[in-house]
């Protein structure tokens, strides 16, 4: 079997791993991958963007299954591309990715059929969007309709805030064309999770809950980036919960894209607050997160490969459901100096032996100079610790990065202190992590 990950990151190295450990006899492929992957996957130097170059590579080596890490090409059509010609891959249509890749759309559709999410008014005249703040209470947040690399969502404080960001992404074109439509909507309060389905069309099967650190420095502060370090499996875990965001959150997602035509293949992502109210949504994007796959992944016992394998050949997942080991796992994301505002490569990168039953390092952002491992984009790497608990994970994953060393490194050592420091949490958000 030939097998083609699409994408370059610590999420795509993930995939590899975990279709190396469901295919051992399979030949795997990356484009354009990462040092990482060497040993486990064949290099390809097509871009993750380049659709028709990956077209023609899948024809050549008549690729039995494309996987697709990144939301560009699938909010670009690769799927259907590759099903014009036949080919098997797993990811959402053009139409799917819209959830992703138009926050208006995810928000028409969930008022649609009465998904929880935050209030809304979307716009496509910053003047009438100006207007609109005036009236709305503060804080308020708002989003760039358009993919913007996980920068277009600004949660304002005051209301000036929320006309300087309306100004930039509509009057100063900040995020591109992204910006010409604005989502406005209410702040919600609450505790962010994680939940991850693969979805067939009809059905939708969870993977285990995670908790995701957007922000550069330790104690949430700072700049919003790709994220920092994640854990899985995140409370509220429990199945009763589980359950429920299936039924309330996805399952009518999935029903009213298919009653729209567009039925929804490949993994979904609710990005979820915790209220008081219930879990709402955030978001939803069209793919796995990053780096949340690189602990939920691993701790998936069962096939990953045999529901991708059934969706692109458009089978039933019904009845399917995943298995999860019992261990926890917490990862730590390296960065390189500057990052997230910008990226230091070229710096050696020394990696230290460490167990793999213990920890497992996948790479983000690294490259080869001279056979020697540097530093390529702003999020190097992503080391993933497991154990019995998550205090034993967390300090698995926190040392593995204290050996690792790059000029400029630096990570958090508070990834997954909701649960491991709940006395910062405010008693309301402790309730609302079990109470569920
Ligand atoms: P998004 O790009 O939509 O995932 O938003 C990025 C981050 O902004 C989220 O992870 C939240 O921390 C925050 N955020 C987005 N929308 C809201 C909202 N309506 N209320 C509170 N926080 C939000
Ligand atoms: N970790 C957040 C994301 O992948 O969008």
């Amino acid at each position: 079997m030939n097998l083609l990950i699409v994408g370059s990151g610590g999420r795509e190295h993930a995939f590899v791993d975990i279709l190396r450990r469901d295919a051992p006899e399979a030949k795997l492929f990356a484009a354009p991958g990462n040092p990482g992957m060497i040993g486990a996957a064949e290099l390809v130097p097509i871009p993750a963007d380049d659709i028709d170059g990956l077209l023609s590579f899948a024809q050549e080596e008549r690729i039995d299954l494309t996987v697709v890490g990144p939301e560009a090409p699938l909010a670009n059509g690769i799927v259907n591309r590759f099903n014009a010609f036949g080919l098997p891959i797993f990811g959402p249509s053009r139409a799917g990715a819209r959830l992703e890749a138009s926050k208006a759309f995810a928000k028409q559709l969930m008022n649609d059929c009465g998904v929880p999410t935050a209030g809304h008014e979307t716009f496509e005249d910053a003047n009438q969007a100006l207007d609109y703040i005036s009236s709305h209470a503060e804080p308020l947040v708002v989003k760039a309709s358009g993919l913007a690399a996980g920068k277009g969502a600004v949660v304002c404080e005051t209301r000036a805030e929320a006309r300087t960001a309306v100004t930039e992404m509509m009057v100063n074109s900040q995020f591109g064309t992204a910006g010409d439509k604005v989502v406005i909507e209410e702040f919600m309060e609450g505790l962010e999770l994680s939940v991850f389905f693969i979805a067939d069309g009809e059905n939708a099967v969870p993977l285990l809950t995670s908790r995701d650190y957007k922000r550069v420095a330790e104690g949430d502060v700072g700049l919003n980036t790709g994220g920092m370090g994640a854990y899985a499996p995140a409370e509220p875990s429990n199945s009763t919960f589980v359950e429920r965001v299936r039924a309330e959150i996805a399952q009518p997602v999935l029903d009213a894209m298919s009653e729209a035509g567009t039925p929804y293949h490949g993994f979904l992502y609710a990005g979820l607050m915790l209220t008081e109210s219930g879990p709402r949504v955030i978001e939803f994007n069209c793919r796995f997160g990053d780096p949340e796959t690189q602990v939920v992944l691993p701790l998936t016992r069962s096939s990953l490969l045999e529901p991708m394998l059934a969706v692109a050949h458009g089978e039933s997942l019904a009845g399917w459901h995943a298995e999860a080991d019992t261990r926890t796992a917490l990862t730590t994301v390296m960065a390189s100096a500057g990052y997230p505002e910008k990226s230091d490569p070229g710096r050696t990168i020394k990696l230290p032996e460490l167990d793999p039953t213990k920890v497992q390092v996948f790479h983000a952002g690294t490259a080869l100079r001279n056979k020697q491992l540097v530093t390529g984009g702003g999020r190097v790497l992503a080391v993933t610790g497991f154990g019995e608990n998550l205090e034993v994970a967390a300090r698995r994953s926190q040392y593995a990065a204290s050996q690792i060393t790059f000029q400029g490194a630096h990570f958090r050592r508070d990834i997954g202190w909701h649960e491991l420091e709940p006395e910062r949490l405010r008693v309301k958000d402790q309730q609302l992590l079990t109470g569920f």
